[in-house]
This record gives structure tokens, sequence and C-alpha cells, in this order.
């Protein structure tokens, strides 16, 4: 087994480097390999998605990535800028089906913004297609524009389009995904206003002949955002475009505390993966060891789970972060009255601690 590593920019590097010292404390056999992605790989090699980069992640079994991105590539034309790493990994590898669970663990519901009884016990799977939508449509630019009450002016456009492929094969993974949770699926939509989203939901409700024991429910996306924090324990698996469920992911990160504590998986037809934690890169704090490793660690377990066929040490990681929670400590971001603040790297140690079954009353009380 192989694991291509792929830390990238800002608080990329910090948090893939405590992911891999937990990986090293399984006991378990693989190869990994790392390589630059992002700005890091633009100011090496002047692309942010090299082809050495993306040959790696081609050949391996599984890739762990960190986060892309710094302000100062804005400027950049779009092909080179850090994020097209991550949206061109995406699409050559086919990673269509984006899982990322929003769990609130019982320590951290005074973390989040909502009240501790909206969110206690949260444990909704948010499926977010990842390689179709507005953000791979084509024709998209700028241009004079052609007609309409501003025509001749400067304009920019993106086209919204969905395949029905495309909209069955995510169906069928978040049906599955349902089965194997409380059987209820929500698919999120646009399909009052949009021929794309009303597309979307005729082909869902068409697959749902298939799968007659998951109860299937749509919803607007405008309600859904809303729902999201007025009752989001109501929902369970929810499955979205690519566009809607990147705003979506984000909203349902703060009900669990911190986006820093949000893993994800990308998978292929092939169950191959890419696993990274959902928040980005964070130049702000990048290199101050004040990052939160957890939803990186999270996404290694992913990583066992799901492309690796290592369930147990998976289990075993998540258990580990729950008892590190427990055990009172608190990357900034998670903080609150009474527990005690760590680093980026203590908080690494800690979990590879609990993994050794060393968790001592020193690390809990600090
Ligand atoms: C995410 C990120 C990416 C996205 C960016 C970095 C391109 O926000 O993974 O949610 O929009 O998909
Ligand atoms: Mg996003």
């Amino acid at each position: 087994m192989k694991i291509a590593i792929l830390p990238g920019d800002g608080i990329g590097t910090e948090i893939v480097a405590q992911a891999l010292r937990v990986l090293g404390v399984l006991d378990l056999h693989f190869e990994t390999e790392q390589a630059l992605v992002g700005g890091a790989a633009y100011e090496a090699h002047g692309h942010p998605l090299p082809e050495s980069t993306l040959r790696l992640a081609q050949a391996a079994d599984a890739v762990l990535f960190g986060a892309v991105g710094d302000w100062k590539y804005d400027t950049l034309e779009r092909a080179l800028r850090p994020e097209q790493a991550i949206l061109g990994l995406r699409k050559s590898l086919g990673l269509f089906a984006n899982f990322r669970p929003a769990i609130c663990y019982e320590q951290l519901t005074h973390a989040s913004s909502l009240k501790p009884e909206l969110v206690a016990g949260l444990d909704i799977l948010i499926i977010r297609e990842l390689t179709g939508d507005i953000y791979f449509g084509q024709p998209r630019g700028r241009r004079e524009s052609p007609d309409g009450a501003f025509a001749g002016a400067e304009e920019a456009f993106d086209t919204m389009r969905y395949s029905r492929p495309e909209i069955e094969r995510i169906a069928h993974v978040a049906f599955q995904a349902a089965r194997k949770r409380s059987k209820r699926l929500t698919s999120v939509d646009k399909a009052n206003v949009l021929e794309t989203f009303q597309f979307w939901k005729d082909i869902v409700t068409e697959v749902h002949a298939q799968y007659p024991d998951v109860a299937l429910d749509h919803m607007y996306v405008d309600n859904a955002a809303m729902q999201l924090v007025r009752a989001p324990k109501k929902f369970d698996v929810i499955v979205t475009g690519n566009m809607f469920g990147d705003i979506l992911s984000d909203e349902a990160a703060m009900l669990t505390g911190s986006i820093g504590m949000l893993p994800s998986a990308s998978l292929n037809a092939a169950g191959k993966g890419l696993y990274e934690p959902s928040h980005g890169s964070a130049p702000d704090i990048a290199g101050k060891d004040l990052a939160n490793p957890l939803a990186t660690i999270l996404s290694a377990a992913m990583m066992l789970r799901y492309s690796l066929s290592q369930p147990a040490a998976a289990d075993r990681i998540e258990s580990a972060v729950q008892q590190v929670l427990a055990s009172g400590l608190r990357t900034p971001d998670i903080w609150s009255e009474g527990t005690r603040q760590v680093g980026t790297r203590e908080m690494g140690d800690a979990v590879v601690a609990a993994l050794s079954g060393n968790i001592t009353k020193k690390t809990i009380k600090g």
C-alpha cells in the first residue's frame, strides 16, 4: 500500500505532519511519498499541480492532502492559482463523491456557535458531488455581453450543468450511505429556479425507486441553509451538488464547534480516495503552532477505513481523538472556559499518547 502525502500550503504542512505521526504509531505497513502541491509547487515548479505530483497521486492507493492557497497568489492567472491543484486532482482522479461528516463531539457542544441543546449529539453526513456543476461546467469566461439590457458591456459567466450519469452515480452513493445509517436522505436542490436542479431532483427521485427502504425528501438550498441552524439534528444524510455542498458543508462545520474538526473523503468509482480536512490553508495562523490538526488526523482515519481496509485502526484513531477531547485539551479554535489550550504539536502528541495507551493524569491536568 502506498499513500501519497501532499501537505500543500499554510497550515497544511503542520497538520499533515501530526497526522503522519499518528499513522506512524499504528504499526501498519505502508509506504508514503511526499510531493509539493498548491502554492508550494508553484514556487518550486511553476505549476500548482506538477506532472510528478499528479503521477504520484494517480499511482498511490490513497492521497492524504493538507490544504492549499494563500492570498499572495490571488493575482496569478486562474490556471496557476493553488486551488487549481485540488480541483485538478479531484477531476483527474474522478473523485466525484465527497463525504463530509459533521459530528458534534460531546465535549465540544459549548464550542459551537449554536445553543448546546441544538447540537448535542449531532451526527450528519453531507455527500457533495465533487466533479461537476458550475465548478467545472464549460463554457466559462469573460467577454463582451452579446445581448440583453447590458449588451456590449464586459461580462463574466460560468455554466451550471449536470449530466444524467453524474447525478445517478452520486444518488446511488447517497442512498447506499443512508442505508447504512438511519435510512433517511435529504436531497438539496434549487428546483424552483434552476433547470439543472429540477433535473437533479427528477433523477434522484427516479433512483429512489431502487431504494424503497430509504425515506427521501427534497429541500431547496436556501431552506436547507436555514434548517441547518434551526434544527440540524433533523438531518441525517444530505446529498447535493458541488456548489451547494461547498457552502452547506462549511455551515455544518460550525455546528460541530469548529471547521478544524471536520474531515473529508473524496472517492472515485473504484473506491480510491483523497482525504483532506474540510478547512483551508489559513495562512494567517500558518507556522504559529495554532492550527487544529484533528480534522486531518480524522481524515487519516477515514483513509484507513475507506481506502486501506483498516477499519480497526480507524476506530482506534477516532477513539484516541475522543479521549484527548475528554482529557480537556483544546486548540484555540475549540477552546472554552475550563479547558487547557494547546498548540498543533501538543495536540498531535496527545493523540499519539492516547494511541499508545499513555494518556496520563499529567497530560490530562496539564
Ligand atoms: C473545499 C474548498 C475548495 C472548494 C476550494 C479550495 C477550491 O472550499 O474543499 O470546500 O471550493 O471545493
Ligand atoms: Mg469549501
